[in-house]
C-alpha cells in the first residue's frame, strides 16, 4: 500500500492541520516527519478550535495512529502542554500516539541559544519562533544530540549535563545579556520528560515498514512550507529541516518509491511570518484586508503574518521540487469582495522577464509581473458543493490548474472541517 504526503507550498500556515484532520478518516496512520513546536497546526470542528504543535493532526479521530517521526524535534515541555490540552477534552491518546526513538529532544538551553543567536543578528535576524529549532538540528547534524530513545538509557542525564554545560558556554559567547534561570527551566523539563516517558516509544521506521506490508494507509504530515526548506527555501530565512517531499523519506524512513500522492497545500494568496524576502508582499489596504479577514496571526507566536498576492513563480517552483500530484487551495473565502485579483506570473529580473525562481529574490532584485483577474463578491463560507462556486472563482482555479499543470482537488472555504469542497 502506498504512502501519501501532505505539505505546505508557501511559507507555512497554509492550512495543513485542517486538511490532515479532514483526510484522516481515510488513513490508518498519520505521521509527522519534520519540524517541531515551531509549527502551529489549527483544526476546527464542533465550534472548537485546537492548535497542535508537535502532535499530528489526526489525533482527534478515534482510530488513526498518530506517529511523531524521527525527523521531528520534540520539546517535552511543549509536548506536555499539548497533552494537557487533549486531557481537557478527555481524549484517550495513549493508545494512538507513538513516538520515534530516533526523534531528537529540544533542551531548555537550545531555546536560550536560539534567542541568543537571534539577538546577536540584530536587524538580520531570521525571525525564528524561538523554540530552539535551529540549535537542536545543529546538534543533530553535529552528532551531539539527545534522542527520545536515550531516555530509556541509564546515563542520559549525564549526557544531558555535558551538553547543557557546553550550551551555557556557547550562550556566554554570544554575550547577548539574555537572563534565564536554568534550574527552573530544568525542573520543568525533567517533569515534562517524566510525562513523555509514559507514552510509547517505537522504532518507527520498522513500524511503518510492517504497516506498509500489511496494507495500512499512511499520510505523512509536513510542517512549515516549501519556501522555508533548509535547502530550497529563501535561505538563510528558513527553518532548519527539509520541509519538502524528500523530508518525508528521511523523516520517517519511507522509501521514495513507496510514495504515491503528494498533496500540496496553498493559500489563494500568500502569507509569511518572520523575516526574509516576499516579492508579492502588500503594504496597502488590500494586504490589510487579507490580514483582517483571514485572521492572519501566527498560531505559535501570535505575530502578525505579512500578506500579499499569490506568487505563481514561487508556487510553480514548490510544485516541481515536491512532485505535487494534487493541489488544495485554502482560504478562497478571504478573497471574496476584491473587485480585481492579482496573480504574479513572472518576475522582472536583471532587465529580463523570467518565470523561474532565481537564486536571490530580495526586493532589489525582483519585481513581480501581475496578471489581473476579476474577483467574486459571493460569500463562500456556506458552500459545500463545487457547483455552488462563483464563475470568477472557477476561472481563478482553472487558470492556476493550467499554469501549475496539476489539478486542484480541494477548495477550502472556511476554517471548519465542514467548510471543505472536494472537486
Ligand atoms: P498550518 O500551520 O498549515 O496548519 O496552518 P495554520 O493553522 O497555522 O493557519 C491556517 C489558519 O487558517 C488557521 O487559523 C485555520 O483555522 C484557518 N483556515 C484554514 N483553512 C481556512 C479557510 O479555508 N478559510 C479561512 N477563512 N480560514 C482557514
Ligand atoms: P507551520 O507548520 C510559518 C518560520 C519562522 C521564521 C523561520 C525560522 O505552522 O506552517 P524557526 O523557529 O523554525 O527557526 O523559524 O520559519 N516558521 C514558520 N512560519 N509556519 C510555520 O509552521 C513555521 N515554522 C517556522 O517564522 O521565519
Ligand atoms: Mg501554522
Amino acid at each position: 500500500m502506498a504512502v501519501n504526503l501532505l505539505l505546505g507550498l508557501q511559507w507555512g500556515d497554509e492550512g495543513k492541520g485542517k486538511i490532515v484532520d479532514v483526510l484522516t478518516k481515510d488513513y490508518n496512520i498519520i505521521a509527522r516527519f519534520q519540524g517541531g513546536p515551531n509549527a502551529g497546526h489549527t483544526l476546527e470542528f464542533d465550534g472548537i478550535k485546537h492548535v497542535l504543535h508537535t502532535i499530528p493532526s489526526g489525533i482527534f479521530h478515534d482510530k488513526a495512529i498518530n506517529l511523531v517521526g524521527n525527523g521531528v524535534v520534540i520539546d517535552p515541555v511543549i509536548f506536555k502542554k499539548e497533552l494537557d490540552n487533549l486531557n481537557k477534552f478527555n481524549l484517550d491518546y495513549k493508545s494512538k500516539l507513538l513516538i520515534s526513538r530516533k526523534a531528537h529532544l529540544i533542551l531548555p538551553t537550545h531555546r536560550i541559544l536560539d534567542a541568543a543567536s537571534e539577538a546577536s543578528k540584530g536587524k538580520a535576524k531570521i525571525g525564528s519562533t524561538l523554540k530552539g529549532i535551529g540549535p537542536t538540528y545543529m546538534d543533530k547534524t553535529g552528532r551531539n544530540g539527545i534522542r527520545v530513545g536515550d531516555l530509556e538509557l541509564n546515563d542520559w542525564k549525564e549526557r544531558y549535563r555535558a551538553l547543557a554545560n557546553k550550551h551555557e558556554a556557547m550562550i556566554d559567547f554570544y554575550d547577548s545579556k539574555i537572563e534565564y534561570d536554568l534550574t527552573e527551566l530544568e525542573n520543568e523539563f525533567f517533569e515534562a520528560v517524566k510525562v513523555l516517558k509514559t507514552l510509547t516509544f517505537i522504532d518507527s521506521e520498522e513500524y511503518l515498514h510492517q504497516a506498509q506490508k500489511e496494507g495500512k494507509t499512511i499520510l505523512a504530515e509536513g510542517a512549515q512550507g516549501s519556501l522555508l526548506d533548509i535547502d530550497f527555501g529563501t535561505y538563510p530565512f528558513v527553518t532548519s529541516s527539509n520541509t519538502t517531499a524528500a523530508g518525508a523519506c528521511t523523516g520517517l524512513g519511507i522509501a521514495p518509491n513507496k510514495i504515491k500522492d503528494v498533496f500540496g497545500i496553498f493559500k489563494a494568496y500568500t502569507t509569511r511570518v518572520g523575516s526574509g524576502p516576499f516579492p508579492t508582499e502588500l503594504f496597502d489596504q488590500d494586504g490589510e484586508t487579507m490580514a483582517q479577514v483571514g485572521h492572519e496571526f501566527g498560531a505559535t507566536t501570535g505575530r502578525p503574518r505579512r500578506c500579499g498576492w499569490l506568487d505563481l513563480v514561487a508556487l510553480k517552483y514548490a510544485v516541481h521540487v515536491n512532485g505535487v500530484t494534487k493541489l488544495m487551495m485554502m482560504k478562497g473565502d478571504v478573497l471574496s469582495g476584491f473587485k480585481t485579483l492579482k496573480i504574479c506570473t513572472a518576475y522582472k529580473y536583471q532587465g529580463k522577464t523570467i518565470t523561474h525562481l532565481p537564486y536571490n529574490i530580495e526586493p532589489e532584485n525582483v519585481t513581480p509581473v501581475y496578471t489581473e483577474m476579476k474577483g467574486w463578491s459571493e460569500d463562500l463560507t456556506g458552500m459545500t458543493d463545487p457547483s455552488q462556486l462563483p464563475k470568477e472563482l472557477n476561472e481563478y482555479i482553472s487558470f492556476l490548474e493550467k499554469e501549475l499543470e496539476t489539478p486542484i482537488t480541494i477548495v477550502s472555504v472556511g476554517p471548519d472541517r465542514t467548510q471543505t469542497i472536494h472537486r
